[in-house]
């Protein structure tokens, strides 16, 4: 009788997202039988579990067994050597935000090992890293799939796949690409006309949790520069880096280098008139100002910064921290392919890494 079809899962990171996806992978592993997936490594960057003998691990209560475990994380040339040797087709799951991780990618793929992820570091970091990642999976037959990596489970990757392997052309993509942003000018300078100041927008979004622990780090615009690579570089652009094309930074000068977050929201009030002066022009023209990222494909014109847009327009009517993503192409004429909806949040982000993963067992097992 044919053994059971089997592959095995490796997760690196079990944080906001990584228990998430814990939860939606028992549901699948209950829901499909076949292939049986079996959880054979987990690690977040202190403690790992896996055995000798690849028993499968519990997935119901693997989070809190992980804190108490005394097992190290496997380095990931000794981490591909345990998984190779199961004899199983494996898919490793990246839960981490971890450059180390990402610039493995290449030796995983290499190795038959297939990935999903929502960490942008691999697809966003040098022109090298996206190529040899792409050419390991193409000689090795794996697969590597990282839709969360923009716009959290929204189908921005797919889509845009989608329209770029079927044939249409991509004339422009544009749109509202962080949660924190979103959340920030939603507030600040709403279509109603109020709106708080902004440095006591920046205090709250903070207070409630969408903004890093520094805002700093949502302000400088990298992290929506880092996603504006990622679909620039689907879209058939060669962008060398997040760092190669304009990127407004929100930070004043004078606050860049001030030691801690809390300080630099201490100092912020004082930088009010600035964005007052922005919101204002705005206002003057009928409009509302927006932090936005676009990439003129035609042009080669990737950027990321402060437009201003009409009060009618989808990214001005935005409404919480939504994301929002407009395609035009050819075939959609004047009228975009609009995405709209939640782009940050544990559930949503892993059910892009399910998705993926499904994605990923069609193909290989
Ligand atoms: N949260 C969202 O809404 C959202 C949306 C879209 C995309 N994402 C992406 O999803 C990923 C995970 O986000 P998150 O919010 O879950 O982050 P998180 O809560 O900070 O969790 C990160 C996890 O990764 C582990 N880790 C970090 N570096 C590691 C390393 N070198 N080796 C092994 N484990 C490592 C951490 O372990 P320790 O606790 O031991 O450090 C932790 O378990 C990130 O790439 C993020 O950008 C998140």
């Amino acid at each position: 009788m044919a053994a059971a079809k089997q592959v095995n899962i490796a997760i690196i990171g079990a944080g906001g997202v990584g228990k998430c996806f814990l939860g939606q992978l028992e549901t699948l592993a209950q829901r499909r039988p076949s292939p049986k997936l079996v959880l054979t490594y987990i690690s977040t960057s202190k403690k790992a579990i896996y055995n000798s003998d690849y028993a499968a691990i519990a997935i119901n209560d693997v989070s809190s067994k992980l804190a108490s475990s005394s097992q190290v994380p496997l380095a990931p040339p000794k981490l591909i050597e345990y998984l190779k040797s199961s004899g199983s087709k494996t898919v490793l799951v990246d839960n981490t935000s971890s450059q180390d991780v990402a610039d493995a990618y290449p030796l995983f793929l290499g190795n038959g090992i297939s990935i999903v992820t929502p960490n942008k570091k691999a697809f966003s970091g040098s022109y090298k890293l996206w190529q040899d990642i792409f050419s390991a999976a193409e000689q090795s037959g794996a697969k590597v799939y990282h839709e969360s990596s923009v716009g959290a489970g929204l189908p921005v990757i797919s889509t845009l796949n989608d329209l770029v392997n079927t044939g249409d052309e991509v004339t422009k993509i544009e749109g509202v690409f962080s949660g924190t942003m979103s959340f920030l000018f939603n507030s600040f300078a709403p279509t109603s006309g109020k709106g708080g100041q902004w440095s006591a927008e920046v205090r709250k979004a903070k207070e409630l949790g969408y903004t890093e622990p520094d805002p700093r780090d949502d302000l400088n615009g990298l992290d929506v520069a880092r996603k504006l690579t990622i679909l620039a570089r689907l879209a058939g652009l060669e962008v060398e880096s997040p760092t190669s094309f304009p990127v407004q930074s929100l930070i004043p000068k004078e606050l860049e280098s001030v030691a801690t977050g809390d300080e630099f929201l201490e100092k912020l009030p004082a930088f009010d008139s600035q964005m007052e002066e922005t919101k204002a022009a705005a206002e003057k023209e009928g409009k509302v100002v927006r932090f936005v990222g676009s990439i003129d494909v035609a042009s080669k014109q990737v950027k990321v910064g402060l437009e201003k847009f009409d009060l009618s327009h989808p990214i001005a009517a935005l409404k919480g921290s939504d994301n929002i993503i407009s395609f035009y192409t050819k075939r959609y004429g004047s009228n975009p392919l609009i995405i709209q909806g939640a782009g940050a949040g544990g559930e949503v982000t892993a059910m892009g890494v399910t998705s993926d993963l499904i994605k990923v067992l069609s193909q290989v097992a």
